[in-house]
């Protein structure tokens, strides 16, 4: 391990005697859980829990079940020393950094397996992806045992996900999104960014103007199957590939029917760009 000047654990039995104290002590403690390749947006999670929380680990793990064989595993940014040095400047309290060994023993066998908002969208292609995911949040929430935890908006689905995790599994922590944070042209801030080459990145914030194009004709009241034909269409000559582009319920993610909105609502996308994989999405207002 380097050496780190923050605060930090590495072993559960580390993380919980430095946490003893603080639940002694009655303080409320945040949990932002990371896989590193620290930015703004995950800053800004951290600030959100100093905001609500009187301590505030964050966890670095880049979480082998999340990932399919040939994808990004092994080429995932690890960049722990800058990563440390952003969160001493965001007085995060406690970096938690569990190794492979400490999260998956050889022995390991448990998976949480999801339906409900875990069901399409990225699942379509990323099969493996929610239960790996919840399965390493559950893991971090019963070591951590945070009483807030802080995701952010940019993997909206992942919100929900872990949102009715907590709810199906009683884990007794109110879970926080964090407003997505963009570039200047618009991208919405992400690790896998830095995968893109000058040209692609140049391209990347068309996706932010489509969604925000899309969000924009369902609220001046456009049919929903016209307005995401029009944006897919959009989404198809921007970028390489396109999963999909949707307009789903906002606290479901259920399909809707091609009338009037009249739930909350959200347009999501995801897109290729050469080997990179862009995902973002944006609230639509919806009359009251
Ligand atoms: O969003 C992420 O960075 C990861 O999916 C998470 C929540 C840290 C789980 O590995």
């Amino acid at each position: 391990m380097q050496n780190l000047q923050i605060p930090h654990a590495t072993t559960i039995s580390a993380l919980r005697t430095r946490i003893r104290t603080w639940r002694e002590d009655k303080l409320r403690i945040g949990f932002v859980p990371t896989m590193g390749a620290l930015h703004e947006g995950h800053i800004s999670l951290v600030r959100l829990a100093k905001a609500h929380c009187d301590r505030v680990v964050a966890s670095i793990f880049v979480n082998p079940k999340q990932f399919a064989a040939g994808e990004d595993l092994d080429t995932y940014p690890r960049t722990l020393i800058a990563d440390a040095e952003k969160l001493t400047d965001a007085q995060c309290d406690l970096i938690y950094l569990p190794t492979n060994e400490i999260m998956y023993p050889q022995d390991y066998s448990a998976s949480i397996s999801l339906k409900g908002p875990a069901l399409g969208l990225e699942s379509e292609a990323r099969p493996h992806f929610f239960d790996g995911v919840a399965t390493v949040v559950a893991k971090l929430f019963n070591q951590v045992r945070p009483d807030m935890a802080f995701f952010g908006e940019k993997d909206y689905q992942q919100l929900l996900v872990i949102r009715q995790m907590v709810k199906d599994l009683d884990f007794p922590i109110d879970v926080l999104g964090g407003e997505t944070l963009r570039e200047k042209d618009g991208l919405a801030m992400s690790s896998r960014n830095a995968y893109l080459s000058a040209d692609e990145r140049s391209r990347a914030a068309r996706l932010n103007a489509i969604l925000t194009d899309f969000a924009a004709a369902l609220e001046a009241g456009r049919p929903l199957a016209e307005a995401r034909a029009e944006a897919e269409t959009a989404a198809r000559a921007g970028f390489d590939a396109v999963d999909y582009v949707e307009a789903r319920c906002a606290t479901t993610l259920a399909k809707l029917p091609d009338g009037p909105l009249e739930t909350p609502t959200r347009v999501l996308a995801a897109v290729r760009l050469g080997s990179t994989r862009l995902i973002d999405n944006r609230p639509v207002k919806t009359p009251s």
